[in-house]
């Protein structure tokens, strides 16, 4: 049976065509007259509503057709009597493919909340809230790539499966065949990885910078977009133990056009999903006046998420380096009356309470740090020149930080100097030996070159408004969560 998606019928609709619809059933009403069934096939967040005559279904067909059901309808396009929608359709014939039991489906046509949807993550995509989040999520994705080809970047698949744990970006998982309970042993009690699978330790990557910058130096301009896996239990709001991570690494770029790549890219996509998922967005904008309301006035957000989106894209980022920042965290209100809960100094990790004060009170608008502390960032980054700027010893990295969500990306300019770099290795205790093929990038045609990494979710958090970047992935992974 041919059919048509509801998207493509809302968008060609011509009265008197006649056109077959498959989809689930959101809602069906019954009047005296007529039986109102509200259709949605995932294609976009509208749904058609098909009209039947009183009578003119059998009982037991009419039974089956509740929400959640899986149904093709046939029908005629009208004109529609009732507000709400421009068209619908005078049902003819439909068929049922799948009844959903209503005294057992669990998704009813109420708000149900996302903590419950959570755990009906299998069946939450039918919602309009999150099938909303899929399509903007699949629309990023997609500039994404767009962006990179349209700029000269070649797609770069680095390993998932990874020996080197050197880049400490986070906890790693093991990925081994071994039997967990009588592992090998060798002479001194530990286990021997030379019988694993690989013949050595291996894990799943946190990253795929190592690689990339391998890319880089050959291919010029590459990105990588990937899942990525960090064991670390934070049971945040921001923190996923995997997620999609956007990986550009460009040969003979340096900290500034770093810094105006990621810019210019965050800026692309966020207005590629603007022109593309109009309607998501514009629900999604309306859930979240809706849950505005229910907020204190003081926590109620200046703008809503259109205007937000528009908002970022229309004006330049903030750019300060991080000894201005800490300058103006220092200074700031919440550090005089001891209202931040970490304290803020030269040297220090910046928290996200930080983070968002600098974007969201003083700067309000987002922000790109950069020239970090060599000490609390990756042995790769690019030293700067000791400076009378700083306190202390910094390296060329940057992070863009957003309203609402702290840092979205983190990157940096390279070390491509062979003896800065092994030597700082050693400094902090990595094994150059281990990473021979990545130093001899810096051996053998080395060049300045520079990267940074965005979390996928992270963005689609923001451009979907959600608060919770579980709410933003398929199938969520986190610490006891991996049900689905
Ligand atoms: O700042 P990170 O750790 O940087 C790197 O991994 C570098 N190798 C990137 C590069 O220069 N090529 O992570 C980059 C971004 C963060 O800014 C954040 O958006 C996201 O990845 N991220 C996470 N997103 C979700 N859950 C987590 N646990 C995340 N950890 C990092
Ligand atoms: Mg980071």
């Amino acid at each position: 049976m041919s059919y048509q998606s509801i998207q493509h019928v809302l968008k060609t609709a011509k009265s008197g065509t006649v056109v077959t619809i498959k989809g689930w059933v959101r809602t069906k009403r019954e009047s005296k007259n007529a039986v109102f069934i509200a259709l949605n096939d995932g294609s976009t967040i509208n749904t058609i509503q098909a009209v039947a005559e009183a009578g003119q279904l059998p009982d037991e067909t009419l039974k089956l057709i509740t929400t959640g059901a899986c149904l093709a309808i046939t029908g005629t396009i009208v004109e529609s009597q009732g507000a709400g929608q421009a068209i619908e359709l005078k049902l003819d014939t439909v068929h049922v493919y799948g009844p959903a039991d209503p005294e057992k489906y669990p998704l009813q046509p109420k708000r149900h909340s996302l903590e419950f949807l959570r755990e009906i993550a299998h069946l939450r995509p039918r919602t309009n809230t999150f099938s909303a989040i899929l399509r903007v999520r699949h629309a990023l994705a997609f500039a994404v790539h767009s962006y990179f080809n349209d700029n000269g970047f070649f797609y770069l698949n680095t390993p998932i499966i990874t020996a080197s744990d050197a880049e400490g970006a986070g906890e790693m998982f093991r990925v081994t065949t071994l039997d967990a309970t009588k592992p090998p042993l060798s002479d001194d009690g530990k286990v021997d990885y030379t019988q694993d699978f690989f013949g050595r330790e291996t894990n799943l990557t946190v990253s795929g910078q190592l690689e990339g910058e391998l890319g880089a130096m050959a291919l010029g301009k590459i990105y990588t977009f990937g899942p990525t896996f960090r064991a670390e239990n934070s049971n945040t709001t921001r923190h996923l133990a995997e997620f999609w991570m956007i990986e550009p690494e460009m040969a003979f770029f340096e900290l500034e056009d770093n810094m105006n790549l990621a810019e210019d890219f965050v800026k692309t996509v966020i207005r590629y999903a603007l022109q593309h998922c109009a309607d998501d967005l514009a629900f999604l904008d309306n859930r979240l006046k809706e849950e505005e309301k229910n907020k204190k006035k003081e926590e109620q957000s200046e703008l809503g998420l259109l205007d937000k989106l528009q908002f970022v894209i229309s004006n330049e980022f903030e750019r300060l380096t991080y000894t201005e920042a800490v300058k103006i965290l220092v200074n700031s209100k919440p550090a005089k009356k001891g209202q931040f809960q970490y304290e803020v100094s030269w040297g220090v990790d910046l928290q996200s309470e930080h983070e968002r004060y600098l974007v969201e009170k003083h700067f309000k608008k987002p922000v790109i740090l950069t020239n970090y502390p060599r000490d609390i960032k990756a042995f790769y980054m690019k030293q700067d020149e000791e400076s009378d700027a700083a306190p202390g010893r910094t390296v060329r990295a940057m992070d863009v930080l957003f309203p609402g969500i702290g840092e979205i990306i983190g990157g940096s300019q390279r070390e491509d100097d062979y003896e800065k770099l092994t030597a700082r290795m050693q400094e902090v205790g990595i094994d150059p030996e281990a990473l021979w093929w990545y130093l001899d990038t810096r051996r053998f045609g080395s060049a300045p070159h520079a990267g940074f990494g965005l979390g996928f979710e992270r963005l689609v958090l923001f451009v979907t408004g959600m608060g919770n970047i579980r709410d933003v992935i398929p199938f969520p992974r986190a610490p006891k969560t991996a049900e689905f």
